[in-house]
């Protein structure tokens, strides 16, 4: 069992979970992740490990609710307990140690590209962040990213900082900065975009995929992806991958297939789903 220690909301349907994980807190690397099992009976949930304090045994979740396993676990409160945590998943993120990295944050992935631009921090390279929220209250990780270097801050209403897309304070950046790698982790069509932008640039490009995982071992196929024409497994294999060669039209279409059913289970749970489950299942 493990306990929450402290809980606070970063943006509307985003909030922050301080869970006491000892042994992976001690050895967590950036780019990896945990899968939460909150009960018996619930479903599995993959969760990139955002930051970790090795001395008080914490680790950092950041979980957007959109379905009914991550409402139910944002509705858990600070002294309740997780059932499971287990960790960490997945290979360390590819680091540079030197020279100048872009770390790119959409939405709720800016907790992705927090412990990448803190990796990279701390073996001395230069982190230029650049983090974008539909409105000033959906930005998060402003001032954690601050601590590693320059932060831009875009938002789609202008609401807060520069007005517009991500890719938009990327696209200068990129013109007038020497930039060695670029990490982007948020909607798929954001990473899609940035790696549209670089391809040109010879600029490697590392982006973060989020498909549905259920086992997180590389034995159910769920969370399948392709990457240079190769089968790859988010879980095992990634979660990152070389944003040039990942197949996002596929990505986005499994996702798709799979958002039906997080509609209907959430509505479900809340007692007001009037039709069947769909039956379709992601090819
Ligand atoms: P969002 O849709 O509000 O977008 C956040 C920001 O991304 C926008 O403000 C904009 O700057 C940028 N963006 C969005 N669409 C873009 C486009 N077409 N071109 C260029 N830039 C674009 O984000 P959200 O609601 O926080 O959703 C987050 C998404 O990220 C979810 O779909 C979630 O599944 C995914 N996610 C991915 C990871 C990962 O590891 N890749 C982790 C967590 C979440
Ligand atoms: Fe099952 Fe990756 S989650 S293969």
């Amino acid at each position: 069992m493990h306990q929450i220690l402290a809980k606070q909301s970063l943006s509307p349907n985003v909030t922050r979970l301080d869970v006491h994980a000892q042994r992976i807190a001690e050895i967590r690397q950036a780019g990896q992740f945990v899968i939460v099992h909150l009960n018996e009976n619930s479903e599995r949930i993959p969760l990139t490990i955002a930051d970790s304090n090795p001395a008080t045994g914490t680790i950092t979740l950041v979980i957007q609710a959109v379905g009914k396993s991550t409402n139910e676990l944002v509705a858990l409160n600070a002294g309740e307990f997780i059932r499971d945590v287990a960790g960490p998943l997945g290979h360390p993120t590819e680091m540079i140690t030197s020279g100048h990295a872009l770390c790119i944050g959409g939405g709720v992935g800016t907790a992705v590209a927090h412990p990448i631009a803190q990796g990279l921090n701390k073996v001395g390279v230069r982190v230029t962040s650049v983090i974008g929220g539909r409105s000033k209250e959906w930005v998060i990780f402003e001032n954690e990213l601050k601590r590693y270097g320059n932060v831009i801050v875009c938002t789609d209403d202008g609401s807060y900082g520069r007005k517009g897309f991500v890719t938009d304070a990327v696209k200068e950046i990129l013109a007038k900065e020497k930039v060695d790698i670029v990490y982007a982790v948020g909607p798929v069509p954001m990473m899609r975009a940035v790696a549209n932008l670089t391809r040109g640039l010879g600029v490697h490009t590392i982006v973060s995929l989020n498909p549905v995982m259920i086992d997180g071992t590389g034995m159910c196929g769920g969370c399948r992806v392709s990457v240079g024409n190769e089968t790859k497994f988010a879980c095992v294999d990634g979660p990152e991958f070389d944003g040039h060669t990942v197949n996002f039209d596929e990505l986005q279409d499994r996702l798709s297939t799979y958002r039906e059913f997080e509609q209907r289970s959430v509505a479900c749970a809340r007692g007001t789903c009037r039709m069947e489950m769909p039956t379709t299942t992601p090819a």
